[in-house]
């Protein structure tokens, strides 16, 4: 397996297996690879006959306050777990090698950008679809994977792709938990080991939910305050920053789950931004 970090030689190299007829998947990421990662990097694996990891913690999808550097990086643990799942090739560029100086260009989509996360991180999904959108036309994957836990993420990118008529596919991967529920995430290193060990509340909240959407509770007022309740009581101190009832691909905010329906929470942990989500079907 090759570990590149130069964009020209990413672009050279899949070129080359293009032409000779070989198929691409993508699995773009931030590194610290956990299972949750290793689960879309198998799933890549079965869908092209090369599998690229991108591993890049790109500056431009952190809003000033927040934590870039600090961010988890181990590039030689990600290194030996992508060789592991089948990787070809990791690509791990630098910032500089990823934005000229005066890199000026952003795609936006603004209705699904400006929901639920993009409230309290405003510049954080036209960082994420600016890098992804490089990233696809570096590689030119046949299919590009995804975690299902970054919902809205992935709801924004088919947008992109659709709107743009960018010719590859996109793939969600259904969210990877810890043996108690947590959803896995490379943050959840900062948790201490007692926020640690409450941070599952979030999950069983969202458990909670569905199944009193199974039992007629369909009113979204009414479940949000089932899943306050619930966190007040099992995870005392944290902070909701938003817990919300949305169309799980235009995610408008819905008053009854009455179709499918996203149900998408973010929750300060201590100072750790936690989210999870979860379809209620009905
Ligand atoms: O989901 C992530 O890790 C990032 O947002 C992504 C898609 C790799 C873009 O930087």
């Amino acid at each position: 397996m090759d570990c590149i970090t130069s964009p020209d030689l990413l672009r050279q190299q899949c070129r080359a297996w293009r032409k000779q007829g070989l198929t691409i998947a993508l699995v773009p990421t931030m590194g610290f690879l956990h299972a949750g990662h290793m689960s879309l990097l198998d799933h890549a694996r079965l869908r092209a006959d090369k599998l690229v990891v991108s591993v890049f913690v790109n500056p431009t999808q952190f809003g000033p306050a927040e934590d870039l550097d600090r961010y988890p990086r181990d590039l030689e643990h990600d290194l030996a777990l992508a060789e592991a799942h089948g990787a070809a090739l990791v690509f791990a560029p630098d910032p500089a090698a990823m934005y000229h100086p005066d890199h000026g260009t952003w795609i936006e989509v603004p209705e699904l950008g400006q929901r639920l996360c993009g409230a309290s991180r405003p510049i954080h999904f036209r960082g994420v679809c600016t890098v992804v959108a490089k990233l696809l036309n570096l590689v030119r994957p046949d299919v590009a994977v995804f975690g299902e836990k970054d919902w809205q993420q992935l709801a924004i990118l088919r947008r992109m792709v659709r709107d743009l008529n960018m010719d590859v596919e996109l793939v969600g991967r259904p969210i990877f938990r810890e043996a108690d529920g947590l959803a896995m995430s490379s943050r959840n290193v900062y948790l201490t080991p007692e926020e640690r060990a409450k941070a599952p509340a979030i999950h069983e909240g969202l458990e909670l939910v569905r199944r009193e959407v199974r039992g007629g509770v369909i009113d979204a007022e009414a479940l949000t305050l089932i899943f306050r309740e619930h966190l007040a009581d099992k995870l005392p101190g944290a902070r909701i920053d938003y817990a919300s009832f949305v169309h799980p691909e235009s995610l408008a905010p819905v008053t009854r789950v009455a179709a499918p329906t996203l149900m998408a929470v973010a929750v300060f942990v201590g100072n750790v931004r936690l989210i999870d989500n979860m379809l209620l079907e009905v």
